[in-house]
Parts: structure tokens; C-alpha cells; sequence
């Protein structure tokens, strides 16, 4: 969406502080939309924030998800709100196979309470941050959006507190459009490589860029389906910035966001020594209880409905994620 196109909205994002909430929160910013910004520092940090901290049209909450009246609040202060962008999650597994409930409370029954938070106060689009943890181990592949169901066998709190969400953000009819948007593995700048669930590029980079051999838990051949980060921006933008006079183009719904493309370990680690320079120095540890075999995006619906593509490949966005890794280092 270009710059100066359409009107000028409020937007609130929930879990502003985070690795994808912080690339949304300046997308938005740059976009001209006034946004408020909610974290409780769970799992993000403030120096994400510092980018657009001092930004005359962003406003920050440090609050958490599960307080009653959030939202109503949000507009007493700060006028009508135009979308939800609600990013704010347990986002680790290990931590939510400990705090089960804890998981539900924050990813499911936080999300149905700002749901209807959102409608009473006549908000347009409230777009959910789903996860592909939603399919769990599933053979087939691409996933599907309707691979994922009330038989699937979830391997964590995580994955099916997500399903939950999705499914109560997605069946929203009305004037409130409810998307979810089950991302597959998003990496870039600002992603966390000392966090105890944090994604695998950004521990290979850390540790490529340390010299250090990069260690893969189990054979190496199984594969995820890489994503960068403004590339998932985009989607968020598309999904929830609608343009809401036109009947026609409102949507609820979920989709997934991925590349569409498989990528394993192994390859993913020889070219991160690659790009780093380093030489590929690999070790393999045991196989991790609970990770998956594969994951790949079936991307034809948000291709379709919502004009969405990736157009970061793997090799660009991995240097994007070294250059940053190098200079904050
Ligand atoms: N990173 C990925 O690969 C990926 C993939 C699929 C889905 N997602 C989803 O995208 C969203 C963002 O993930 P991320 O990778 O940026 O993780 P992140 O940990 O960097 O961001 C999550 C943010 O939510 C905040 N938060 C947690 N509990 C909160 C609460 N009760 N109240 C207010 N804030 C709270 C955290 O402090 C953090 O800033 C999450 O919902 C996650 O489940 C991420």
C-alpha cells in the first residue's frame, strides 16, 4: 500500500514490542495511521520500540491482553479505532506445554474478550496472529487452511490455543471482519536469537556470525517454510487496512502466510556459512521432542483473495538478517 493512499486510520497493535509487532507498528507509521502500541514486555523489549519510540503519531501502553475493558479504554484516550492488530502471544512452545493454562488465557480467551471488545465499539478489522502450530503434524503437504480442524492432534498449548482464536477471529461476521493470518516461519531483523522458543535463523546467524559451528537438532533433513518479516507486514497491511467502503472487498477469513517453498535444515545452515563466510562448520545434536517432521505453505488463497506474494526470497532476506545481526552485535 503505498504512502498517502486512502484515509489516515488509528490502528492499535498488541504486542507492539515484539520481533513482527515492531516491523508492523513502523510499516503503519510510515503509512501515515496513527498507532497505539500495547506489551507487557512478556517476551518483547523495549529497544524494539526505540525505531518510532519518539514518533508524534505513536502512542505506547504498557498493559497486558488480559485486562478487562483494554480496548474501550484505548478509545477513550485515543478516539475511534479502526483496526485490532492483535500480535500479542505466548509465543513459546516449551513455555506453553509448562503454563497451559497460562498459554489459553493469554492466546485464546485474551483474544475472543478484545474480539468482542472490537465489535462493541464498532472497530472494522481485527486481524489475529495464527500460526501454522495450528496444523500440527500433519504428512501431507502443502498445508491447507482447511488442514487444520477439531481433530487435529496439537503437539503443544501453543498450537491449539492458536486454533481456538483463529477459529472465533475467522467465523466473525457483521461489521467487524475477523483475519487470521497463520504465519509459517517468519525470520528478519529484530527476531530474538537468545529466546528459548527463537527461530532457527536467527540462532544460525547468531552463531554464524560468532564463528561458532551451527548445531541442528536431529538429521538436518527436515523442512520448514521461511518467511520474512516484511513480507508478513505486507500481509497484515492487506489484511486489515481494507478498503472498507467498498462492500464488496470485506473478507473474514484465514489464511496462510509462508513462501510456499520447503527448505531444510541442513541447506538452510550450509547457506547462512555461505553468506556469512564462514566455513561449514555443522554439528548435529539428538532430535527434539515435539518438532516436526515438514511444513509448507499452500499460499493460493491469500494469493488469490488478498493479491498477496513474498517478495523477499530466502538468500536476500537472510543477508538483510546478517547485516543486522552484524551491526547490533
Ligand atoms: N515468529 C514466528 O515465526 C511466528 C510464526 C507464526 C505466528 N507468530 C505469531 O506472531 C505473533 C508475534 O510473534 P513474534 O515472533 O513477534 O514474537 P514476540 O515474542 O517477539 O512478540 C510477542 C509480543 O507479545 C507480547 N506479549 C506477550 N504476552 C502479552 C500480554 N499478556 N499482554 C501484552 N503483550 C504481551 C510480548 O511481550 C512480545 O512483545 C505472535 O502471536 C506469534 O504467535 C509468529
Amino acid at each position: 500500500m503505498a504512502k498517502g493512499q486512502g484515509p489516515l486510520r488509528t490502528c492499535v497493535v498488541t504486542g507492539a514490542a515484539g520481533f513482527v509487532g515492531s516491523h508492523l507498528c513502523e510499516r503503519l507509521l510510515s503509512l501515515e495511521h496513527t498507532v497505539v502500541g500495547v506489551d507487557n514486555f512478556f517476551s518483547g523489549h523495549p529497544e524494539n520500540l526505540n525505531p518510532f519510540a519518539a514518533h508524534p503519531r505513536f502512542f505506547f501502553h504498557e498493559r497486558s491482553v488480559t485486562e478487562p475493558g483494554l480496548l474501550p479504554g484505548l478509545r477513550a484516550q485515543h478516539g475511534a479505532l479502526f483496526a485490532v492488530f492483535h500480535l500479542a502471544a505466548i509465543v513459546s512452545v516449551p513455555y506453553s506445554l509448562e503454563h497451559p493454562a497460562e498459554t489459553f488465557q493469554v492466546n485464546t480467551q485474551a483474544t475472543l474478550r478484545l474480539l468482542e471488545e472490537a465489535e462493541a465499539l464498532g472497530v472494522r478489522t481485527f486481524v489475529f496472529a495464527g500460526s501454522a502450530a495450528e496444523y500440527g503434524d500433519r504428512d501431507r503437504m502443502p498445508l491447507s487452511e482447511t488442514d487444520a480442524n477439531e481433530d487435529t492432534r496439537w503437539l503443544s498449548p501453543y498450537g491449539e490455543s492458536k486454533y481456538w482464536a483463529t477459529m472465533a477471529v475467522a467465523s466473525r461476521r457483521g461489521n467487524l471482519c475477523g483475519v487470521s493470518l497463520r504465519c509459517f516461519n517468519i525470520y528478519g531483523p529484530r527476531q530474538d536469537p537468545f529466546s528459548p522458543y527463537s527461530g532457527v535463523i536467527s540462532r544460525f546467524v547468531d552463531m554464524a556470525v560468532a564463528q561458532r559451528p551451527l548445531t541442528i537438532f536431529g538429521d538436518g533433513l527436515q523442512t520448514r517454510d521461511f518467511v520474512y518479516v516484511t513480507d508478513v507486514v505486507d500481509a497484515y497491511c492487506l489484511a486489515g487496512l481494507r478498503d472498507e467502503e467498498n462492500e464488496a472487498t470485506r473478507l473474514s477469513g484465514v489464511f496462510n502466510v509462508g513462501s510456499g517453498r520447503a527448505t531444510s535444515i541442513v541447506d538452510l545452515a550450509r547457506l547462512i556459512c555461505r553468506l556469512t563466510q564462514q566455513p561449514e562448520s555443522i554439528t548435529f545434536g539428538p532430535e527434539r521432542p515435539g518438532d516436526i517432521r515438514h511444513s509448507r505453505a499452500d499460499i493460493e488463497a491469500i494469493t488469490r483473495v488478498l493479491h498477496w506474494m513474498p517478495r523477499i526470497g530466502l538468500e536476500d532476506g537472510l543477508a538483510r538478517t546478517i547485516q543486522w545481526m552484524r551491526g547490533s552485535g
